[in-house]
């Protein structure tokens, strides 16, 4: 069977500064090259979700630009339906600004713009949508009423929510986890949310507990280069990660949340094959350059389980 996908969040137009490090406070850096690739969070995991195999839809906002046009068509070309992309005149199509170490480690700096311009309203006239997905997937870079709104839509028709507490922010409403059933946060997010810091298994554990009792069935602690964490009903489990090289990290977040959600069973039933999946598809984001040009394919993903 496959998944209909919902991504409702950010979508940017990625430039990114290749730097050796981070110039320190008062000091002048030269860039060794510049860059630019389709991102935004939101638009990375809808992405993800497309090329792994999902019928896929994105919500969200452009403005009314050259960049606006420009990232609803490469969202086209993956076949992503974009019947709820806003084109706004109030603002500039969202921009981010990537510090690319040569280490592959990245900084960056947003000009959220358009995607600032999402309201419940957009959420309501596309209810429909929601309610026939699999799965319904959010992160922070667009307004949270909106992210609610939609939560709350997918949760009455019996759409599973997936939350990826990204870009970490202090004050989640509870109300938002009570309608999560799968979240998946970085170890910076879950402690942000939780308080707890995730250092080994009891915390690990601490941490899930605290989702659990919120109503969250499914949690899912990405832990970079140590893999991720499980936790789901009787499952506990650490899913190691892939040893490779980094060039650019970016979007390995936003492929893993994409990759899962059109791998994973409404049920559940195949969690770990789909972390297992989602982490393999993260594996390969990270070895090219760039957020949209470096997403693999499905059938890219199935061949590197295979090595
Ligand atoms: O997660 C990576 C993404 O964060 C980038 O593509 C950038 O646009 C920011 O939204
Ligand atoms: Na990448």
């Amino acid at each position: 069977m496959i998944n209909t996908v919902t991504v409702i969040g950010s979508i940017n137009v990625d430039n990114i500064l290749h730097i050796q490090a981070l110039p320190k406070p008062g000091e002048t850096i030269a860039m060794s090259g510049y860059s630019t690739a389709g991102g935004g969070k939101g638009a990375n995991q809808a992405i993800a979700a497309a090329r792994s195999g999902a019928k896929t839809a994105f919500i969200g906002a452009v403005g009314n630009d050259a960049n606006g046009e420009y990232m609803k068509t490469q969202l086209l070309e993956n076949g992503i339906n974009v019947q709820a992309v806003k084109t706004t005149s109030e603002a500039a199509t969202g921009q981010a600004y990537i510090l690319l170490q040569s280490s592959g480690q990245n900084s960056i700096i947003i000009d959220h713009g358009a995607n600032a311009q999402v309201t419940v309203a957009d959420v309501d006239a596309v209810a429909a949508a929601i309610q026939s997905s699999t799965f319904l997937v959010t992160e922070f870079e667009t307004p949270l009423p909106a992210d609610e709104e939609a939560f709350q839509i997918a949760r009455a028709a019996g759409v599973k929510t997936i939350l990826n507490p990204a870009p970490a922010v202090a004050q989640i409403p509870e109300s938002l986890l009570r309608l999560t059933d799968i979240i998946v946060p970085n170890e910076t997010e879950s402690q942000a949310i939780t308080g707890i810091s995730v250092d080994d298994e009891p915390s690990l554990k601490a941490s899930a507990e605290y989702y659990h009792k919120l109503g969250v069935e499914t949690v899912i602690i990405t832990l970079g280069d140590r893999g991720a964490y499980v936790a789901s009903g009787n499952i506990s489990e650490l899913v190691p990660a892939y040893k490779v090289q980094a060039v650019d990290t970016t979007a390995a977040g936003d492929t893993f949340i994409g990759a899962l959600a059109a791998e994973l069973r409404p049920d559940g039933s195949n969690l770990l094959a789909a972390v297992q999946y989602a982490s393999r598809a993260a594996s390969l984001t990270v070895q090219k350059l760039g957020a949209f040009p470096s997403i693999p394919l499905r059938k890219s993903v199935l061949l590197a389980q295979k090595e």
